[in-house]
């Protein structure tokens, strides 16, 4: 973790203006998709080592699963993930405008009193961030299992001017990795909701 995390965590310029491309150097990637709360990393790996042309981007502010994907990255010698040990909205505040060729946001922390909504990650500010940052084309996939979230996230999605609605079912697109947590819903009988739109 010492040797390992520095050289994997990417640092936020003060005044913004990161083009996620710059932080693969030359590894020459086509684009860059960015996991929030990527919790163990089991989804993040696998979607790098099956895509090795494109850079991933984890934000996570959890250490064990930080530990966890790292150890990972090192043993499988995925070059294309950088890591981000916090909060993705300082990363997508941070990020260049068309810059993200997918995002998901997968069983994201419910919230579930109304009166900590606010906290909930798909709410409208920063469904502005990620349509800013988004390029034309690109996708935003949420998922849950928590009924409540799942409306919440549906009604500001299609609410917001800027997201198309790709897919809503209670079954996972077929390119989908599931997640440890995913995992441990569907073992426990719970039925998650997988979203995805489109930045037009
Ligand atoms: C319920 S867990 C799900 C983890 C993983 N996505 C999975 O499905 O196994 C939610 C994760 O989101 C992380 N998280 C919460 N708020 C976050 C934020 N603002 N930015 C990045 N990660 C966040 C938490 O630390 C936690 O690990």
């Amino acid at each position: 973790m010492e040797e390992a995390l520095p050289r994997l965590s990417l640092a936020l310029p003060e005044g913004g203006g990161l083009d996620p491309r710059s932080l693969f150097g030359d590894l020459g990637v086509t684009d860059v998709g960015l996991e929030v709360g990527f919790g163990g990393g089991e989804h993040l790996a696998a979607q790098a080592a099956t895509n090795p042309r494109r850079g991933f981007i984890g934000c996570e502010p959890f250490l064990n699963g930080v530990v966890n994907l790292v150890d990972v990255i090192e043993r499988e010698h995925l070059s294309n993930v950088r890591l981000f040990m916090g909060d993705a909205r300082r990363v997508l505040a941070a990020l260049v405008p068309d810059s993200l060729a997918c995002v998901w946001v997968l069983f994201p922390d419910p919230w579930p009193k109304l009166r900590h909504a606010k906290r909930r990650f798909i709410e409208p500010a920063t469904l502005d961030l990620l349509a800013r940052v988004l390029k034309s084309g690109a996708t935003l996939r949420c998922a849950t299992d928590v009924p409540d979230l799942a409306v919440w996230m549906r009604d500001h999605l299609n609410a917001h001017p800027r997201f198309v609605r790709e897919y809503d079912a209670p079954s996972p697109p077929p390119d989908h990795v599931p997640t440890r947590y995913e995992r441990k819903a569907l073992l426990a009988g719970r039925v998650p909701t997988y979203l995805e739109y489109r930045r037009p």
